[in-house]
């Protein structure tokens, strides 16, 4: 039996990470280029934790830094694991110890101690930590500062202050000696939003950052991470494993798992490999989508449902029913297809046959949404009521509510008929 190729779940190990090319070049860009500071924003299992395990590690520094990379501190925070009571002090204690570790063994450098020792006497004051960031630039050394799942440092409400977050600020902008990196699940903008009344005035912490977005693999990348399956896969399954999963990488990487899975258990019968693929998958797709769900503003909501509903007669099978009213509506919504295509949950396809212009990249998604469907008309609801439960009411006008009635008495009929997988 093999080893399994694949892997989903955890962040993948940097020899396994297939290039985010265009949002890698930007944030190692930034940090060379006297030390900006990059916010990493995208939905869950995008791979922003993947994309810091991979510029941090030890082994591509050299690669991708040159010859600067001996002067970086990457110090790494979750913000998921942190204490909600956590304290400043607490906090620039935890994320500055492995530096103040490597400065007190920099023999030749005794300043660079000296002025780490001063900041864990006096509690991590802010002057004094000015004084170590400038200290550290004077000398050539870079403090990069990572704090994945930034957006849960909002629920610390200790650190929800001016003298803080303005100081994170003024060091990752004045002071060059350290640059900060932040991963979040929202984007700039929501993140702005929630911080607004910290700052009474004053410059949001989140205007230093540039925004780097993580989107679906090209499908040359998928291609790239498919390859890993070549003892197994046919052009076939490979196919099929792209199309199943639109390029989302843990979805990607899951579908590929189990296919891998399939053809190293003889138990299972040759011609039910993609099902049982299809099968295992759907819990981790359903999962995702709930949190990615979560992340969507009301109107991206709806494009997605839109095209969705236009998808899915497609998938499960042909049957007439009238959409084209809810996709002239679309025509209002061009900043929110476009956010969704650039992220690769839809695909353009304008030029081709399709009459909404784009597809939903993925067909797993389709389950989950057809699902979430069927499930809302099964408990008793109609889609009427499913929409205004998603935040949808308002946005519909009268016109497309009778539409999506009609939309939803027909996934009643096809709820009966529904089989979870399509292969
Ligand atoms: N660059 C990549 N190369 C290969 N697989 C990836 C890559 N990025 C993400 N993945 C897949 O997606 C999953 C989730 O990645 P992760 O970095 O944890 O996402 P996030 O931090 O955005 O939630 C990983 O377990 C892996 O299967
Ligand atoms: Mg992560």
């Amino acid at each position: 039996m093999s080893e399994n190729p694949f892997q989903f779940g955890n962040p993948v190990p940097p020899h396994l990470f297939v290039d985010h090319k265009r949002q890698l070049r930007t944030v190692v860009n930034r940090i060379l280029n006297l030390g900006q500071s990059t916010a990493i924003v995208g939905e869950p299992r995008l791979g922003k934790t993947s994309l810091i395990l991979y510029f941090s590690s030890r082994i591509y520094r050299s690669y991708l830094f040159g010859k600067d990379h001996v002067s970086f501190h990457f110090l790494h925070l979750d913000a998921q694991r942190l204490d909600c009571e956590i304290t400043p002090n607490l906090f620039w204690r935890t994320i500055l110890e492995p530096l103040g570790n490597h400065l007190i063994k920099l023999t030749k450098k005794p300043m660079l101690a000296s002025a780490y020792m001063q900041c864990v006497e006096h509690d991590f004051e802010n002057q004094l930590l000015g004084d170590l960031f400038s200290l550290l630039h004077e000398n050539n050394h870079l403090a990069i500062l990572i704090i994945d799942e930034f957006d849960s440092l909002l629920n610390c409400k200790n650190l929800l202050i001016p003298s803080f977050l303005g100081c994170l600020r003024s060091f990752a902008s004045l002071s060059k000696g350290m640059s900060l990196i932040i991963a979040s699940r929202l984007d700039l903008e929501a993140l702005t939003q929630r911080t607004r009344e910290i700052y009474a005035g004053g410059s949001p912490l989140t205007n230093i950052f540039a925004e780097v977005r993580m989107s679906c693999f090209s499908q040359s990348d998928s291609m790239v991470l498919l390859e890993k399956g070549n003892e197994y896969f046919s052009p076939k399954d490979r196919a099929f494993i792209s199309k199943i999963s639109g390029g989302h990488p843990y979805f990607l990487q899951a579908a590929a798992y189990f296919l891998w899975d399939a053809y190293n258990d003889e138990t299972i019968p040759v011609e039910t490999r993609w099902k049982y693929a299809c099968e295992q998958l759907y819990p981790y797709v359903a999962n995702t989508m709930k949190e990615t769900w979560k992340l969507w503003s009301p109107s991206v909501k709806k494009v997605f449902i839109v095209i969705s509903l236009n998808d899915i007669p497609q998938l499960i099978q042909k049957e007439n029913f009238d959409i084209n009213f809810l996709i002239d509506s679309l025509d209002d919504y061009e900043p929110e297809l476009r956010i969704l295509e650039r992220q690769g949950f839809l695909k353009n396809t304008h030029g081709s046959e399709s009459n909404a212009g784009y597809q939903v990249s993925a067909e797993a998604m389709l389950w989950w949404i057809s699902d979430e469907i069927i499930l809302s008309i099964r408990d008793g609801g109609d889609l009427g009521k499913w929409l205004i439960d998603q935040q949808w009411d308002g946005l519909l006008k009268k016109g497309e509510k009778n539409t999506a009635t009609a939309c939803g008495e027909f996934f009643g009929r096809m709820a009966k008929r529904r089989n979870r997988c399509f292969y």
